[in-house]
């Protein structure tokens, strides 16, 4: 009895407001129509609730120029369960003036259009976010006029934007599933997907642990996924460092996916890298140098080989100091749903011969690439001797030259080698490297340019 008189004088008073707006009375909905809507939303402020006296119809809607639909519904109960409930309609939308709304709109958008100007009102109260944002890829991209990258609303609904306690629930909900389908597909079976679906604050990551939720980067540039499975993960050097000789060496060549994911396929990446900036070699915005170039270089489309690749790095080392431009190699997952195919510890790669092997098949596909202007990785395919032939030893050098405690593991790959009795390709070239180096080092070296005879050193071993 008693809700119900609030409600009669709780639509009152909106009726009296609606009264004062005048023109938009005509357009009002049926006083019982307005006693429903009230009464599933009696934690509305007044003033949402003369908003939602006409948006709380789901036929609302309105085109726009570029055919599409914008729905007009908002509806009153995800509002009012919202964290913005208590701020009311007005405040992000401050421009609707009542006693002219609604106004056929003069200005024609586009639904993105639409959206982009609307979001820009959320920096005003989270400046912190919308800085942390306008530095992702994603902002990039929308600068660039992507309309698939998100906006704030993409991934926070501004009229249901639920606390942060309450929104980590169910895995299927995290935004990022909406346009990456099939890396989330991929996450909800690994490890950490299944171990968040059973239990969501038991701290197995979901997608902005390892990417972060605004200042999201290109997923292969830097350290920062590296460092935040470190960051959970503390101890993981020192566990692999029992049995995994030189396991820092590792962790810096081998992506965590390369071992972790057992049922990804892998590839080389031979990363341009400039020794003198100690950074990968980035592209300049507008200059398209290595799409360019290895289009010139490798003609036939069959991938770089030996010699395209070498003509390519003094392509670039035409830009730098001479020399200055070497390749470093990362053995990696083959694509993004892969790198998230990660299991329990028992099925990751423990085999040395998995990669120490002649023929392994991590080192069948080779690519080689550079640092795009929005940092996401620019690719071009290198045939897979470029990894073998021994002319391409010094083109690739940066590959084996990662570290530099090469000498000391000297014997701990010939010891390898001896012990198991198996080729090792990449010790093959390490050594035919490190045998170089060492014998430069200790004056011995016999024909400095002669290969075929380091490569017949380490034949013998
Ligand atoms: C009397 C009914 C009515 C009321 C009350 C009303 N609106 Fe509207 N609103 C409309 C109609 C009709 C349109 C579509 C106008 C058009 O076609 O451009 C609209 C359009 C909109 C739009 C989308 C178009 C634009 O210009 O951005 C927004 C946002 C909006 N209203 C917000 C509000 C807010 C906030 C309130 C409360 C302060 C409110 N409305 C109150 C009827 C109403
Ligand atoms: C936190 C800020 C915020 C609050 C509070 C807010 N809105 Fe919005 N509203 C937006 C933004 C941003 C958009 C544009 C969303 C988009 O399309 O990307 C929008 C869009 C709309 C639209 C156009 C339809 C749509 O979904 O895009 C209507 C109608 C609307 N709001 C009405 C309301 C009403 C009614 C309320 C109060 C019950 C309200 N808004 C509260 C930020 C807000
Ligand atoms: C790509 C998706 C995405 C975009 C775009 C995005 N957010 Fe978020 N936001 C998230 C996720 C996921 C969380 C929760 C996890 C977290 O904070 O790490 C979050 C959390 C938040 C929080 C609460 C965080 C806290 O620590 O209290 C605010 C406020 C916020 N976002 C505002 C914004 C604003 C403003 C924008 C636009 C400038 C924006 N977000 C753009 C995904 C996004
Ligand atoms: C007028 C100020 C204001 C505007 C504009 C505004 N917000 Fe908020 N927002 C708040 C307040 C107040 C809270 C609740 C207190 C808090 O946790 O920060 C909040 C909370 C949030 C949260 C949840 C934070 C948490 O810790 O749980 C997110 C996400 C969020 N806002 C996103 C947005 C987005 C997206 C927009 C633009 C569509 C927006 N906000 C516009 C004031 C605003
Ligand atoms: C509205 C769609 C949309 C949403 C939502 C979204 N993204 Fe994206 N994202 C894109 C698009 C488009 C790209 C650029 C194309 C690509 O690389 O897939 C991109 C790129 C990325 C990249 C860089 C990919 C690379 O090649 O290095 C990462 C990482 C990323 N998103 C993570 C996230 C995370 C984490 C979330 C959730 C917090 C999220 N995205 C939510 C659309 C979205
Ligand atoms: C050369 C392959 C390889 C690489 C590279 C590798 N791992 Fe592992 N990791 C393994 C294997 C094999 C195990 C299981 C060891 C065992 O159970 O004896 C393991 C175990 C683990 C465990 C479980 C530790 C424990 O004992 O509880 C974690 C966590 C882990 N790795 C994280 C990482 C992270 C993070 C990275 C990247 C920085 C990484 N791994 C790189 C092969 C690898
Ligand atoms: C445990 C950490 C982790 C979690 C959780 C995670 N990712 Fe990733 N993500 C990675 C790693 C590692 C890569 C590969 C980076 C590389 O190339 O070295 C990656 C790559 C990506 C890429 C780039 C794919 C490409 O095409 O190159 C996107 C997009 C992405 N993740 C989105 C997501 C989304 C969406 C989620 C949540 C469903 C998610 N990630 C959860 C670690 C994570
Ligand atoms: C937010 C913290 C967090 C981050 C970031 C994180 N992990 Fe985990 N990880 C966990 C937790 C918690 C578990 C245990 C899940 C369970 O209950 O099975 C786990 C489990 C694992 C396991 C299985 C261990 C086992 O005992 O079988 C591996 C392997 C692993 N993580 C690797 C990684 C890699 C690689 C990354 C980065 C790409 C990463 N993790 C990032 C928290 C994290
Ligand atoms: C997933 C592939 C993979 C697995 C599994 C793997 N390695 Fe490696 N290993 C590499 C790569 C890649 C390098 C780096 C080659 C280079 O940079 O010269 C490397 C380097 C090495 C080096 C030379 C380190 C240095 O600093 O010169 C040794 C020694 C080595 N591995 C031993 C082992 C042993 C022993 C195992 C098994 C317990 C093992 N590796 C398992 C891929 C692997």
């Amino acid at each position: 009895m008693i809700s119900f008189c609030t409600k009669l004088a709780v639509s009152a008073i909106v009726l009296r407001r609606a009264i004062l707006v005048g023109a938009a009375f005509a357009l009002l909905p049926s006083f019982l129509t307005l006693s429903l809507v009230l009464a599933e939303d009696s934690a509305l402020s007044k003033d949402s609730q003369v908003c939602l006296a006409c948006h709380g119809q789901s036929s609302m809607k309105k085109d726009m120029a570029d055919g599409e639909t914008l729905s007009l519904h908002i509806k009153g109960k995800a509002f009012a369960a919202s964290v913005h409930n208590a701020i009311g309609c007005s405040v992000c939308h401050a421009d609707i003036d009542l006693a002219k709304h609604p106004a056929p709109s003069k200005k024609k958008q586009t639904l993105r259009e639409y959206s982009i100007a609307r979001v820009e009102v959320c920096s005003q109260c989270h400046e912190d976010k919308a800085k942390l944002y306008e530095g992702s890829i994603h902002a990039s991209l929308v600068r660039a006029g992507n309309p698939m990258a998100p906006l704030c609303s993409d991934c926070h609904s501004p009229h249901a934007v639920l606390s942060k306690a309450a929104a980590s629930g169910p895995i299927d909900e995290v935004p990022c599933r909406n346009c990456h389908g099939a890396v989330f597909k991929a996450y909800a079976q690994s490890v950490h997907g299944l171990a968040r679906a059973k239990e969501s604050n038991g701290g197995a990551p979901i997608c902005a642990d390892c990417h972060r939720a605004h200042d999201v980067t290109a997923a292969s540039s830097g350290n920062q996924i590296k460092e935040a499975c470190l960051s959970c993960h503390s101890n993981a050097l020192q566990l692999h460092k029992r049995w995994l000789p030189n396991a820092a060496h590792h962790f810096e060549s081998v992506s965590c996916p390369a071992c972790h994911a057992p049922l990804a396929s892998r590839r080389v990446d031979l990363r341009l890298f400039d020794s003198n900036t100690k950074e990968r070699v980035r592209e300049k915005l507008g200059v398209p140098r290595f799409e360019n170039r290895t289009k010139l270089a490798d003609s036939k489309g069959q991938g770089l080989d030996t010699l395209a690749l070498q003509s390519l790095l003094k392509e670039f080392n035409r830009d730098n100091d001479e020399g200055d431009t070497i390749l470093r190699g990362r053995l990696e997952v083959d694509g993004g749903p892969e790198a998230h195919m990660l299991t329990e510890k028992g099925k990751a790669i423990k085999d040395c011969k998995a990669c120490h092997s002649e023929g392994a098949a991590p080192f069948q596909k080779v690519s080689i690439s550079i640092v795009g202007p929005d940092g996401r990785q620019l690719r071009h395919g290198a045939q897979q001797n470029v990894l073998q032939a021994p002319t391409s030893v010094d083109s690739v050098r940066g590959f084996y030259a990662i570290g530099g405690t090469r000498i000391k593991l000297l014997d701990i790959l010939l010891m390898l080698a001896l012990a198991s009795g198996v080729a090792v390709p990449i010790g093959h070239l390490s050594l035919k490297w490190l045998f170089r180096k060492y014998l430069l080092k200790s004056g011995k070296h016999p024909l400095p340019q002669d290969k075929s005879k380091v490569g017949s050193v380490t034949s013998d071993s």
